[in-house]
């Protein structure tokens, strides 16, 4: 099993030089990072069960379908406001990835969303469980820990954050797997959990850029990546679950790198066309779009510093090109969408879970 492990490890080492390598040489990632971000907070929260999609968020953002499973929406959101805070600070003169800063993120993801109850930037205080809708403590799959053992746990783990021992994907692995077995908050343990990967690798400069995302893989492969978790409690099989984790280092940055050419290549391509046609504008509109790939006239116009009317144009021209489609279908407060581009982050034809809802639930005494 150890030689799995380590066949894993050099492989998602590899497949993550290559991802680091793509993007570095990219002119200018910034362009497209958000894009990943919210991909990945749309990701990581569907695991258990949020509907929103990313066309959802970007809408929101626009204040469109503002009334839409506006709960949804708003977990999301908080996700990228959430990760992008982390990063900022694990990144730069900020916290460091540690307990406290944990407890901030968890604030902010579950603030004004149906968790808002669920005792949102502190650690529990009572004991919780994790089995299937209407389990009780009795016929729970997993307890975790019970409240003073799981502050000593959490002390343990914010050692281990700082080990600089272990190969930093090891480290990542294990940290996120002693996270989810501490189950420290009432709600939010996965995606906290899942957010400690992503600022564990950029506070440790594996990646130049925040590209590398898993949710899309324990997505795909859900019930095994709860399974591997219980493993490890069971069985002790922490190899196991490393090289499960390993296998999504892997594939992850093979994807992302795949999404990174491709992102290149339309970029490419569409500067290149947009260059025969007729009016200014058209090579900064178009790194507009790929920041923001959904934008009104007026929204357009703000960005680029025109007036409504040359924005209008401007984008007549974009969607007479095929690459602007207006989505409200209104005569006024029209709504563009830069369909090549979102279409490389349609990750919903293969994501599907493969297995049967697992709920937490907290028993909030
Ligand atoms: N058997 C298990 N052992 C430990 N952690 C688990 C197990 N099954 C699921 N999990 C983790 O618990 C998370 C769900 O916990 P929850 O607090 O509801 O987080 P969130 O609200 O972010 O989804 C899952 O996403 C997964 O990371
Ligand atoms: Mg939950």
């Amino acid at each position: 099993m150890a030689g799995e492990m380590l066949k894993w490890l050099s492989k998602a080492d590899r497949a993550l030089g290559r991802l680091d390598g793509v993007t570095s040489t990219l002119p200018n990632p910034d362009l497209f990072v958000g894009m990943y971000v919210r991909q990945e907070a749309v990701l990581s929260s569907q695991i258990e069960g949020t509907q929103s999609t990313l066309e959802d968020v970007l809408s929101f953002e626009m204040h469109v379908r503002e009334n839409e499973r506006p709960s949804d929406v708003r977990e999301v959101v908080n996700y990228v406001a959430a990760m992008r805070y982390g990063l900022e600070q694990v990144t730069g003169d900020g916290l460091p990835l540690s307990l406290r800063l944990l407890k901030d993120i968890h604030a902010r993801l579950l603030a004004g969303t149906r968790g808002s109850t669920k005792q949102p930037g502190d650690f529990r205080t009572s004991q919780n469980w994790i089995g299937p809708e209407g389990s009780t403590l009795r016929t729970a799959t997993f307890v975790p820990p019970p409240v003073p053992v799981m502050h000593d746990a959490l002390s343990n783990l914010e050692r281990f954050l700082y080990d600089r021992s272990l190969p930093d994907l090891v480290v990542a692995g294990l940290a996120h797997a002693q996270f989810e077995t501490i189950h420290p908050f009432l709600d939010g343990n996965g995606r906290v959990g899942r957010l400690l990967i992503t600022f564990l690798l950029c506070e440790r400069e594996i990646l130049a850029q925040p590209l590398l995302y898993l949710s899309i893989y324990f997505k795909r492969h859900r019930t095994e990546y709860y399974d591997r978790l219980t493993a490890i409690r069971e069985h002790g099989d922490w190899e196991g679950w490393l090289a499960f984790f390993l296998r999504g280092v892997f594939e992850a940055s093979q994807e992302a790198t795949q999404t990174a050419r491709s992102i290149l290549a339309l970029r490419e391509d569409h500067r290149a066309h947009a260059a025969t046609f007729s009016g200014k504008d058209n090579a900064a509109f178009l790194d507009v779009l790929f920041q923001s790939p959904y934008l009104t006239i007026p929204r357009t116009a703000e960005r680029l510093g025109i007036t409504k009317v040359t924005a209008g144009r401007l984008m007549e021209r974009f969607e007479a090109a095929g690459w602007l489609e207006e989505i409200t279908g209104f005569r006024r407060n029209r709504v563009y969408r830069y369909a090549p581009y979102l279409a490389l982050f349609d990750t919903d034809a293969h994501t599907g879970n493969d297995g049967p809802d697992e709920h937490t639930q907290a028993d909030e005494l």
